[in-house]
């Protein structure tokens, strides 16, 4: 399957500029040749334009450029649903928001071929706010209650095709969560492992078992990784740093075993803002961990496998 590279540089969603310069970045420290040395087919597909703006006014006031966000939503989901049918897409963002687009439009894909869809979220953030409940008012912090069908969404963002599953949504690097996030993460019933969980039980079992029901249910697994997920003395070049992040080595790790479960159908890389990095360490650091995630290692092993068995009678 070819990769399908699509730069999303949408950075209204967050709360300080730059983001709009990671499609650059990420082009620039070698994304589309370090794929491409691992033999595989790609096709840079260019940056996403938004559709055209509406006028959308929101009771929330604290909600900042609804209508742009709205206008990228729309075109990155049509993008995605395109894309999903021709390879593996990889979206370079770009704020966060741009995940209202690309599993949404991945949904509906996954949905018209009778496929359960699958969302490992590797960040420190939820990003589980609707708009009545963000006071920030940054989009990039509503993705996933969007995507997921919570309420307030109708009337401005588009209709979904097919929502996800909030059980079919796994969260790993959680480290910081807002009250009204806390409360709607429980009782949509997301799997949240943060920090403490990994520390205790280590990302290993945590993502295995993850990976396990996704394999029992044929799934197709879209991965969205937010830069903050990192530790910001590893990862620096991103507006929300949260201490605390995964190390350098539960990266690899986690990227090494995604590549070994065979399972990863599509991918995000968000809130990389290269004016916040320092000589592009963060930016390289990335496409570093890409390679892992698509097959680059240190030595061969024998993997664990994550294999659909299908029940016969
Ligand atoms: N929860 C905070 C907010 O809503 C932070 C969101 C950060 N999101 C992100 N994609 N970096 O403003
Ligand atoms: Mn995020
Ligand atoms: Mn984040
Ligand atoms: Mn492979």
């Amino acid at each position: 399957k070819p990769c399908i590279v699509l730069g999303v540089p949408v950075q209204v969603g967050a709360g300080r500029l730059g983001c709009d310069m990671g499609p650059s970045a990420f082009r620039t420290a070698g994304l589309l040749t370090e794929l491409q040395n691992l033999g595989y087919v790609v096709e840079d597909r260019g940056n996403i334009v938004p559709k055209p703006l509406r006028d959308l006014q929101h009771p929330n006031t604290a909600i900042k450029a609804l209508s742009e966000i709205v206008a990228w939503t729309e075109a990155i989901a049509e993008a995605a649903y395109q894309a999903s049918g021709d390879g593996m897409p990889i979206f370079i963002g770009g704020d966060h928001s741009l995940s209202a687009g690309s599993m949404t439009g991945l949904a509906r894909r996954a949905a018209e071929e009778d496929r359960e869809f699958f969302v490992l979220w590797l960040d420190s953030h939820p990003d589980f706010h609707t708009l009545g409940t963000t006071t920030s008012g940054n989009l990039h912090g509503v993705p996933m209650a969007y995507a997921t069908g919570l309420d307030g969404f109708a009337g401005y963002f588009p209709t979904l095709a097919a929502p996800i599953k909030p059980q079919n949504v796994c969260m790993t690097g959680i480290r910081s969560v807002d009250p009204a996030e806390r409360s709607a993460l429980q009782s949509a019933g997301v799997t949240v492992h943060d920090m403490r969980s990994i520390d205790e039980n280590g990302v290993v079992s945590l993502l295995d078992a993850f990976l396990q029901r996704v394999a029992a249910a044929d799934g197709v697994l879209h991965v969205s990784l937010d830069v903050d997920f990192l530790d910001p003395v590893i990862a620096p070049g991103v507006g929300t740093t949260v201490p605390g992040g995964a190390t350098f080595r539960e990266a690899h790790l986690v990227m090494e075993i995604l590549h070994d479960s065979d399972l990863v159908g599509s991918l995000d890389l968000v809130e990389l803002n290269p004016f916040l990095d320092e000589r592009g360490r963060t930016a390289l650091l990335v496409v570093d961990r890409v390679a892992s995630l698509m097959g680059r290692r240190v030595l061969d092993r024998p993997t664990q496998s994550y294999r659909y068995t299908p029940k016969i009678g």
